[in-house]
């Protein structure tokens, strides 16, 4: 299918970077960003405008191909006017009974052919789609954050995901200067699998006085070449994100290893969710 429109269910830090991505690729998608409030919808254009300024800063893309994708975004709060769109992102809270109903009423809303795409980082690709009459045309694109720099998508196959949705999603992925890796679905994929353990694995480091999150970061960074420590990353996720997705894992793979480490609870029971709340490991 030509895609021409896009939709995009959530305008939270990875739903403003997708719709950035598909405003500002050179086949310059219209983009239609749906959230529940117009406080949402203002705050995630006020992220998108700042990241495109800062693109235009480093001369990545001109004045004029920012206005011109800032324009290609048209913000609503009707989720119906998702209904004229060609593909459909759903970049929602990471609960799966949000996205269950997201995607129920998407099925409802969009014309059958449409793919209808989740960027969830650890659900069940099978279990949304089985919740649709169309779950050969429900597929995993994981975007990763921030998401205008970081080159990954990573493309999940559910259980009756049809091979010309996986080509469709690559392709978009390819069109929007991305690499999409396949991989199949399992709880947290392959990348927040490995990923996740890591993070949660430095938080017990910290709890057991083994180091300081100052430290365990020096170790990553200087020892591993990792851009970010594992405890200046899980701020930079949400540490609340970090736990639902060790929450699934525990729950898909049963095996004790996901344990959430139990200070990552109390801290998101306390309300320290990282930089987004100005705790976590750090103060922002
Ligand atoms: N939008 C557009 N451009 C941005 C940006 C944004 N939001 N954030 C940073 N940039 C650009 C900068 O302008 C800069 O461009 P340049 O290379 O042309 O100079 C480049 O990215 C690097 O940024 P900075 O110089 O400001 O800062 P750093 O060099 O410290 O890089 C970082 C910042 C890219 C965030 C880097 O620290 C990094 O790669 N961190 C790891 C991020 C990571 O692991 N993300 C994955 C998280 S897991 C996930 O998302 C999955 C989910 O399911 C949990």
């Amino acid at each position: 299918m030509d895609i021409k429109r896009v939709g995009i269910v959530g305008a939270g830090t990875m739903g403003n970077g997708i719709a950035h991505v598909f405003a500002r690729a050179r086949s310059g998608y219209s983009v239609v960003l749906c959230d529940v409030e117009q406080r949402f919808l203002d705050r995630g254009l006020a992220t998108i405008t700042k990241n495109l300024e800062r693109e235009v800063a480093k001369g990545k893309i001109t004045a004029e191909e920012k206005a011109s994708a800032l324009k290609r975004i048209e913000p609503v709060t009707e989720r119906a006017r998702l209904a004229n769109c060609d593909f459909i992102v759903e970049a929602a809270t990471e609960k799966f009974e949000i996205k269950a109903e997201i995607f129920r009423d998407l099925d409802r809303l969009a014309r059958p052919e449409v793919v209808l795409a989740s960027n969830t980082s650890s659900i069940s690709i099978t279990k949304l789609g089985a919740l649709t009459r169309r779950p050969e045309k429900v597929i995993g694109m994981h975007f990763f954050n921030p998401v205008p720099v970081m080159k990954l998508v990573e493309v999940i196959r559910g259980l009756a995901t049809a091979p010309e949705t996986f080509s469709e999603t690559r392709n978009l992925a390819l069109k929007l200067e991305k690499t999409p890796v396949e991989v199949n679905d399992a709880p947290g994929f392959v990348s927040n699998r490995v990923l996740m353990p890591l993070l949660n694995e430095a938080m017990y480091a910290v709890m057991e006085g083994v180091a300081t999150p100052e430290a365990v970061d020096e170790v990553f960074k200087l020892g591993m070449a990792h851009p970010m420590g594992p405890l200046t990353l899980a701020d930079f996720i949400g540490l609340d994100v970090c736990l639902d997705i060790m929450r699934v894992m525990q729950d898909g793979l049963g095996d004790p290893k996901y344990r959430p480490c139990p200070l990552l609870i109390k801290m998101v029971d306390a309300g320290w969710l990282g930089r987004k709340s100005g705790r976590g490991f750090y103060k922002y």
